[in-house]
């Protein structure tokens, strides 16, 4: 209906996995969508689809109750609920992972899923893109977010589309003190960059066109190491970004995602490496349960309803950098477990650096007592 405000609300959850955390078992897509289908029937929702990247069950869905509305929370809840009992039956891999509570309480910010959500009255033509990446974290999305929005050597259309000429407003969370500021573009681009180059703690939650305030883009920010009181698994990240007509055009949209940058939360959430952009078909996490892996399904939304997806990057045009990923994904591996390609130890998912430190204790003398050997060192031979 012309001037209502449709809803697009990307909520996705770690249900379990087949073989290790893998991919999602399509037994438990089809739980989920029951759910779905049950909630279009009633007309909670408007539309719908359902896919995965690696072991992250996706629920993509349209309707006109906002953003964080409990029906619309409660339902993908139920979604995700149902979806981990057929893995439980299956005996899938960490099955219910991202489910951190047992009762639904109005609202799934906190529980353990992934939420990104934006509300916007629909243009004639509106082309949305969802991003969906699978052993990383949502800072991940920090560096393209800025060439899209900000970089005019990635975005044209910021010098040459009048209607994007003024810049956009970059909304940047802090997570560890969950306060939000919000920087100019272009005017205040050192200080954005100072901030988002940390993407572990400072990440681009949503993008705004300057001159109307319209929203552009959105990323899910719920951390889950922050949320659980302790890391339970990487917070694998969703994005929507708008675009054409005003907003990026799609190419400039994708374009970022055509160089592998390196980010957090390969294997056992604790390693760098590169992010690939694949198609649904490559969305499996296989080497070093990896590399990490992102999807962009691209659709459009007519009257609330979501039509598509297109499958943006299966495409030759991102076999080059699918290559360049093979390339730093050989280089980072030799590394083993030295840093950079393990993560630091305050963000290591799995450490035994505690342990080791009481173990050896004892054994960490003063400096200044110097070096003495507990062996007496052999006598040189006579000749
Ligand atoms: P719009 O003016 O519709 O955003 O189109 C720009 C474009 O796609 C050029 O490549
Ligand atoms: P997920 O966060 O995708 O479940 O992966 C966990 C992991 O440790 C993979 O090595
Ligand atoms: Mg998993
Ligand atoms: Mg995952």
């Amino acid at each position: 209906m012309a001037g209502e405000k449709v809803t697009i609300s990307v909520i996705k959850a770690d249900i379990g996995s087949i073989a290790g955390h893998h991919k999602v078992h399509p037994d438990t897509i089809l739980a989920a969508s029951r759910v779905l289908v049950e909630a279009k029937k009633r007309g909670v929702i408007k539309s719908f689809y359902i896919t995965h990247v690696g072991d992250d069950l996706q629920l993509i869905m349209t309707h006109f109750k906002g953003v964080d509305s409990p029906e619309i929370h409660e339902t993908a809840w139920k979604a995700f609920q149902e979806a981990t009992k057929v893995a439980k039956d299956l005996g899938l891999y960490a099955a219910g992972q991202d489910l951190l509570s047992d009762a639904f309480s109005g609202n799934i910010r906190g529980m353990g899923p992934g939420v990104a959500e934006m509300e916007f009255v629909e243009r004639p033509s509106e082309p949305v893109v969802v991003f969906m990446a699978d052993k990383t974290e949502p800072g991940a999305f920090n560096m393209p977010l800025y060439r899209i929005f900000a970089d005019p050597f990635n975005t044209a259309g910021l010098v040459i589309d009048p209607r994007m000429h003024d810049g956009f407003i970059f909304q940047v969370l802090d997570v560890y003190e969950g306060k939000i500021v919000e920087l100019s573009m272009p005017e205040e681009m050192y200080d954005l960059l100072a901030l988002i180059g940390t993407p572990s703690r400072y990440i681009i939650k949503r993008v705004f066109r300057k001159s109307d305030r319209e929203i552009g883009a959105v990323v899910s920010s719920e951390r889950l190491s922050l949320i659980a009181g302790r890391y339970v698994g990487k917070d694998d990240p969703v994005m929507i970004v708008r675009a054409q007509s005003g907003f990026p055009a799609v190419g400039e949209v994708l374009e970022p995602f055509s160089f592998p940058h390196l980010v957090a939360g390969w294997m056992r959430g604790s390693h760098h490496g590169p992010l690939m952009p694949v198609g649904l078909k490559d969305a499996k996490m296989t080497r070093f349960d990896g590399p990490p892996r992102v999807v962009a399904l691209g659709f459009q939304i007519k009257n609330g309803e979501l039509i598509g997806p297109a499958d943006l990057f299966d495409d030759p045009a991102f076999d080059e950098t699918r290559r360049t990923a093979q390339v730093i994904t050989d280089y980072m591996r030799r590394h083993g477990p030295f840093m950079p390609h393990r993560l630091g130890p305050e963000e290591m998912e799995y450490t035994t650096l505690p342990d080791v430190l009481e173990k050896l204790k004892q054994r960490f003398k003063p400096v200044e007592m110097g070096y003495k050997p507990h062996v007496k060192a052999p006598e040189e031979p006579h000749d």
